[in-house]
């Protein structure tokens, strides 16, 4: 592996496999089982798989479950997760019970707007490019029609072109800033070809254009690049309840309440604890994005730049207690896909999104926000109650035991005695240990 081999790409998957284990040896043949034993046993369903990407050998399993109990907006949901973390699908599910009996969850789709741009240079007559800009945006139009034409038939389109000075960051920098409404579709392939579109009737038009010297002619187009920056494409969830029915742990309504908000407070005005606030956000929100098929990554860098829209990274999500009553919320900028890429082609993201009865790309926003703010809710809920330990080490029991090797006569007499016993990595080792010497 720390020798350069040409044309890898080029090689049969057989050829790439037999090396990849020869790199690992003395331990080839094992290495070799292993990656194939991760095959799907049907070889239509393994291509399909292997065709995803490049350069594949095998699969990467994700545990895929189901969080039940979610009311949202006045309909019951059962989420699919797919996710690697203990306690995740646990937290959820027990947040999605306790507000199932005081509401359930509220939602808002507060906009449903993408962008994209073209960057180029400019360094010429300010106002000489603002007067072509007049000229081109027709053509810019005109020259994606074809494109657009299905699109606009259902309702979608570009909605806006934009010319953005920038040259106070940048000596020069201009852009075509876009915004679209792709409606199902999460639209990246639509908005990139539309910009790189763009870009090249930008490049002819300003060559032809008349007024402009010889040097502003020839701007030059850098890239034409949609943005996971999505401020517009906004959703809001929320839960609401008397403070008084937020009785628990032996601690009032009040209590409870007061602690609660002081964490959220403490995750607004410090980035330390804000990072790991949106991170137990995100583990609800990344395991229905990659259930669904949609692309987390997006997800993840548009949320946490909305997270420092005002110039310090802050909480995404809010608390406030009036009048006695508690109302918990957050917005997140989401682009998402109901229809098209993965979510069509991987058995199991269409699954997923039979299980949420097929929603649109909206009331799939919806659907995320929830599992973000339920998630938060029961991270928040465990933190200033037992403390987060307890239940995620009682969740992690297993991994443990597996870790341990213990076998399923041992798991079932050690799962039963952690009912009443604190579970850390020593005491299960120690049960373990006890439990095979007895025996
Ligand atoms: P518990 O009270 O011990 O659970 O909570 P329970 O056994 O009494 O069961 C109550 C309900 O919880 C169940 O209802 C389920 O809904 C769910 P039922 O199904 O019986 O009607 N539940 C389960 N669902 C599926 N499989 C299970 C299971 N067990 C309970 N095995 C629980 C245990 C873990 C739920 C609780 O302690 C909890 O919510 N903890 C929070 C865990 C968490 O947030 N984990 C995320 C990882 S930590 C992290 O990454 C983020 C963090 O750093 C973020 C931050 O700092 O803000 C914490």
């Amino acid at each position: 592996m720390d020798i350069p081999v040409e044309g890898f790409s080029k090689w049969t998957k057989a050829e790439k496999l037999d090396w990849i284990a020869q790199q690992l040896a003395p331990d080839s043949t094992n290495s070799k089982k292993l990656l194939e034993s991760y095959w799907h046993t049907d070889p239509k369903v393994q291509r399909l798989h292997e065709e995803f990407i490049e350069n594949t050998l095998s699969n990467f399993y994700f545990p895929f479950a189901v969080a039940p109990n979610f009311l949202i907006d006045g309909k019951l949901h059962t989420l699919p997760m797919a996710i690697e973390e203990s306690s995740v699908v646990a937290a959820a599910s027990k947040a999605a019970k306790f507000w199932l009996d005081r509401g359930g969850f509220k939602t808002w789709v507060l906009g449903t707007e993408k962008v994209g741009q073209v960057h180029f240079f400019f360094h010429g007559d300010t106002k000489k490019l603002e007067g072509f800009f007049k000229l081109l945006k027709p053509q810019l139009l005109e020259r994606v029609s074809t494109l657009t034409a299905s699109m606009e038939k259902r309702g979608g389109g570009i909605t806006d072109i934009r010319l953005r000075d920038m040259g106070h960051a940048l000596k020069g920098y201009h852009q075509l800033h876009c915004t679209f409404e792709t409606l199902d579709a999460m639209g990246a392939n639509f908005i990139n070809s539309c910009l790189e579109a763009f870009a090249q009737c930008l490049r002819e038009k300003a060559l032809a254009h008349e007024a402009f010297t010889e040097e502003e002619k020839n701007l030059e187009v850098v890239m034409g690049i949609l943005s996971n920056y999505v401020p517009d494409c906004l959703v809001r969830a929320q839960v609401s309840c008397p403070v008084r029915d937020l009785a628990q742990h032996g601690m009032s309504g009040e209590e409870f309440a007061r602690k609660f908000s002081q964490a959220v407070r403490m995750a607004q005005v410090e980035p330390y604890r804000a990072v790991t606030h949106n991170k137990g956000i995100m583990n609800g929100v990344d395991a229905v994005v990659v259930a669904t098929g949609n692309d987390f990554r997006a997800v993840e860098a548009g949320v946490h730049a909305y997270a420092s829209r005002n110039g310090a990274y802050t909480s995404l999500s809010h608390v406030k207690t009036e009048n006695g009553l508690f109302t918990f919320w957050l917005d997140l900028p989401l682009a998402l896909g109901t229809v098209g890429g993965l979510t069509a082609l991987h058995p199991m993201a269409k699954l997923a999104l039979e299980i949420l009865q097929r929603p649109s790309a909206p009331e799939l926003m919806r659907i995320v926000a929830v599992a973000g703010l339920a998630q938060n809710f029961a991270a928040l809920r465990s933190l200033v109650t037992t403390g987060i330990q307890k239940g995620h080490m009682k969740m992690h029991l297993l991994n443990i035991l597996n870790q341990l090797g213990a076998d399923e006569g041992e798991k079932q007499k050690l799962l039963e005695h952690f009912k009443k016993n604190r579970v850390t990595h020593a005491s299960v080792k120690e049960g373990l240990e006890l439990l095979r010497a007895g025996s």
